[in-house]
């Protein structure tokens, strides 16, 4: 949640940071700024609204050029999306300048206090008191990392800091608590970014700042320390994908690229996690097998898409290992004081790795003594740092805001950790597990051939662009389906979505049902489970019964439903578990299209931004 770059080196500055802020935009499009140090002052430009309102900016009124630049795309926090509050911040004389992701709690008080030595605060946001309380240490000590020390020894909160000092060319400083902060690592050249997709075409080395640290950048010189000042140990690591993942590739959009993605990112977080003889194999996931035989519950957290990955796994965890397993939406967590200990197994499920919602709930869960097992998709970011073990799921990167590939991935990874629990307590299902992870190994294939059907789904999509309300049910996993397809419906197409379970229906929102209300509903196999198959059709007959469009999901020869549909969706056979891995792709390509019709960004959707590092 709101993207920052700095840069200093030989290029133009001013490029590097603009380019940078293109990939990071993801992070929030409320307002984007850049501040660049040139001719011994600071210039800046900033502007509401999207990136390509700054860059129109500097085209008609360009900026000099200069060796050292800081640049911001933000989502609001403090403060409405206007040009005033968007991102440098400068102090009084325009010699510091300041961008900031999180949010910095104590700023009333510190804004009071700046305002009686006599300072004069433009702007709404949290971001400028540091702006002025940077300039004033710098005033004193001429050293733009010790003041940066300085000011964040008095800052409360969660902050990721950049600033630049034009009385300190030549250096950038950043800061970094709870909120991510990435230093790359060039040839006389330095780069700090929230995201290592901002410097990826420039360099391959990077090293991620640990919390309360603060980094000074040369051009060839990268010092870290503590707010103390103490010299911090400092690790460099290899980035391991390449730009192009992080390029739209033809695709029309991102989402629409990494919808297509989906059978690659599933057989990626499968690769090397099962042997020959179809046992798993996590020696990746370092929690003592000692641990997992003695867990007698299991807790997840997590937000959004992920809790809808979490819920389905509920089902898997549960029938596989007999284990109870409790979901719950990590922002409400720790604020029930709910009961954990050390024979908890809290899994953290976040495709960032740095929701601050999930931290917090992990941060909580540990101290209570529970093991903490993190399924993310970013290398090196907070959750899986703070967590005892990480799974990592290998969507590779998910720019897009609205979550699809990494969704599949986390089920996946759910999956593998359900059926390792299951191994490892010798669980009574042995045939079963067996079998299932025989079809995990094909289930790319059932992806691939969900996707090469979806034209059907988008001409039905494009004819409901004029609806308000669309409604989905499922049962049993079908259910989480059903909640996951309402919310990217609402997310992209800004349109009343919501899903529910089948059988609760009669008890209140069967009442929403009229005449031609298109309802989405996930129909469990037919093989296996037929009671829950059959009251499903029972329940489509209802809804149709009361004048409902039905967009039936069902597998291939579940011929029961096919009178009762109005339209109809055809998924490959899939074990009923592993059904959300295949039903969830229309869906997807459902609300990509119908957002899509209705003239909306999806990559983009209004009011989101893709890592969300506020609680
Ligand atoms: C929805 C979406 C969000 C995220 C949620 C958690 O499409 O993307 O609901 O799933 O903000 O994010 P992570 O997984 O990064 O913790």
């Amino acid at each position: 949640m709101c993207g920052i770059v700095g840069y200093v080196g030989p290029q133009s500055a001013l490029d590097v940071v603009t380019a940078g802020l293109k990939r990071l935009e993801y992070r929030g499009y409320d307002s984007a700024g850049v501040a660049v140090l040139a001719d011994g002052g600071l210039a800046t430009a900033k502007r509401a609204g999207k990136l390509v309102n700054l860059e129109k900016e500097l085209a008609a009124r360009p900026l000099p050029t200069g060796a050292t630049a800081v640049g911001h795309t933000r989502w609001a926090t403090h403060g409405g999306p206007t040009d005033v509050n968007a991102h440098p911040h400068l102090d009084n004389a325009g010699r510091a300048a300041v961008v900031h992701n999180g949010i910095i709690e104590n700023f009333a008080e510190l804004r009071a206090e700046l305002a009686e030595r006599g300072h004069d605060l433009a702007s709404e946001t949290d971001t400028e008191v540091v702006a002025h309380l940077l300039a004033e240490e710098f005033s004193s000590c001429a050293d733009l990392a010790e003041a940066m020390r300085l000011v964040c020894r008095r800052l409360l909160g969660a902050f990721t800091l950049v600033a630049v000092h034009a009385d300190a060319p030549d250096v950038v400083v950043g800061a970094r608590r709870n909120s991510p902060l990435v230093v790359g690592v060039g040839e006389g050249e330095s780069f700090l970014a929230s995201d290592v997709a901002a410097f990826i075409e420039h360099t391959r080395s990077a090293i991620e700042l640990g919390q309360d640290q603060v980094v000074e950048l040369r051009r060839d010189k990268v010092t870290v320390t503590g707010f103390d000042g103490a010299p911090a140990d400092v690790r460099t690591y290899h980035i391991d994908w390449d730009a192009s993942a992080a390029e739209k590739g033809g695709y029309a959009s991102f989402m629409l690229k990494e919808i297509a993605e989906q059978p690659r990112a599933v057989a990626d977080t499968l690769l090397g996690r099962i042997d020959g003889s179809g046992a798993l194999s996590l020696d990746e996931v370092r929690i003592p097998p000692k641990a997992l035989r003695e867990a007698d519950k299991v807790v997840i957290v997590a937000c959004g898409t992920a809790f809808h990955a979490g819920l389905i796994a509920k089902y898997a965890i549960e029938h596989w290992t007999r284990i109870p397993c409790e979901v719950e939406l990590a922002s409400e967590f720790r604020y029930r004081d709910p009961i954990l200990d050390q024979q908890t197994l809290v899994i953290a499920v976040s495709q960032s790795g740095e929701t601050m919602d999930t931290l917090m709930a992990l941060r909580h869960a540990r101290e209570q003594g529970a093991r903490v097992l993190a399924i993310c998709n970013t290398n090196g970011s907070t959750i899986p740092r703070e967590s005892d073990a990480v799974l990592y799921t290998h969507a590779g990167p998910e720019v897009a805001v609205a979550s699809t590939k990494a969704f599949l991935t986390q089920l996946v990874a759910c999956y593998l950790v359900a059926l390792y629990l299951a191994q490892v307590r010798g669980a009574k299902y042995g045939d079963e597990i067996r079998a299932v992870v025989r079809d995990l190994s094909s289930i790319a294939r059932s992806v691939e051939r969900v996707l090469e059907t979806m034209e059907p789904v988008r001409e039905l999509a494009r004819t409901l662009a004029h609806k308000s309300t669309v409604l989905f049910l499922g049962r049993h996993v079908g259910y989480p389906v059903a909640l996951e397809g309402a919310l990217k419906l609402k997310e992209l197409a800004y349109m009343h979505a919501e899903g529910f379970a089948a059988g609760e229906l009669k008890h209140g929102p069967i009442a929403l049902v009229e005449d031609d209300l298109p309802v989405v509903v996930v129909v469990p196999s037919p093989r296996g489970r037929s009671v829950l198959h059959d009251k499903i059709v029972s329940n489509i007959q209802e809804i149709r019964a009361r004048g409902a469009r039905t967009i039936v999901i069902a597998e291939e020869g579940d011929d029961e439903v096919t009178p009762y549909a109005d339209h109809l969706i055809r998924i490959p056979p899939t074990p009923t578990l592993l059904q959300p891995l295949v039903a969830t792709v229309p869906l997807q390509v459902f609300a990509c299209e119908l957002a899509t019709a209705r003239g909306n960004e999806v990559d983009q959707p209004r009011n989101l931004a893709k890592s969300v590092t506020v609680e």
